[in-house]
């Protein structure tokens, strides 16, 4: 039998224009991509998500794809992200919490990836993990960094089966109460 997770899915790069297109349907999979426990997410942080992306479209470095269903209009899952830097709200959150040596191996030349999801009825077909591939490859940072939900998920599974590290566990937003895990790839070396 022949692997789904191969033909099921195209994953395409969505360029800065391309995403006010999609927006609907970005919005509408991280709706449902987030909508289970443990994260569900409600319909503030949905609208929270859409206010955000265009802004975050517009910044140096962004890269997105998608997977685009095959045979369908719209998209099964997405990935984003851009170079972190000084001032923006993730970035100036982390680092404020850490020590200056962490900040200096992974924050001073970074890409962070914003957001990763895949809808519900499409995951664990390897979606996931070929956006999370197609994001990061053409990336000329010297690392990426992440914030993911310090629990046993499928993100976290992908995350440390391509090399992820924690470089802050417990770790709390503030205004958020679920602790996070600050987690680090290294793309290059220095
Ligand atoms: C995280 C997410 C994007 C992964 O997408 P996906 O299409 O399911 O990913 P994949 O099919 O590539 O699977 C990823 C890994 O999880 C594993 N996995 C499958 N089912 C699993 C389960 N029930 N529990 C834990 N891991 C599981 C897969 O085996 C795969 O690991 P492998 O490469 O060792 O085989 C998707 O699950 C999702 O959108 N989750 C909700 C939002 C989220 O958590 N986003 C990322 C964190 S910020």
């Amino acid at each position: 039998m022949v692997a789904k997770a191969n033909y099921d899915s195209q994953i395409v790069e969505l360029f800065p224009a391309e995403v006010t297109r999609w927006e609907q349907e970005m919005v509408d999979v991280y709706r449902q991509a987030f909508k289970p426990p443990p994260y569900e997410k409600g319909e503030d942080v949905v609208l929270n998500f859409r206010s955000t992306l265009q802004k975050h479209a517009d910044r140096e470095g962004f890269r997105c794809v998608a997977a685009r269903a095959a045979g369908g209009s719209g998209l099964s899952g997405f990935g984003y992200g851009y170079i972190s830097q000084p001032g923006q709200w993730w970035h100036n959150e982390v680092v404020r919490q850490l020590d200056a040596d962490t900040v200096e191996e992974w924050f001073v030349d970074a890409f962070e990836i914003v957001e990763l999801a895949v809808r519900p009825e499409m995951q664990g077909r390897g979606i996931g993990g070929r956006l999370h591939d197609r994001l990061l490859h053409p990336v000329v940072q010297r690392t990426a960094v992440l914030s993911t939900l310090d629990a046993e998920t499928r993100g976290l599974h992908l995350y440390r089966k391509r090399g992820w590290k924690v470089i802050a566990a417990g770790f709390h937003f503030r205004g958020v109460r679920d602790p996070y895990l600050i987690m680090g790839l290294r793309l290059r070396k220095r």
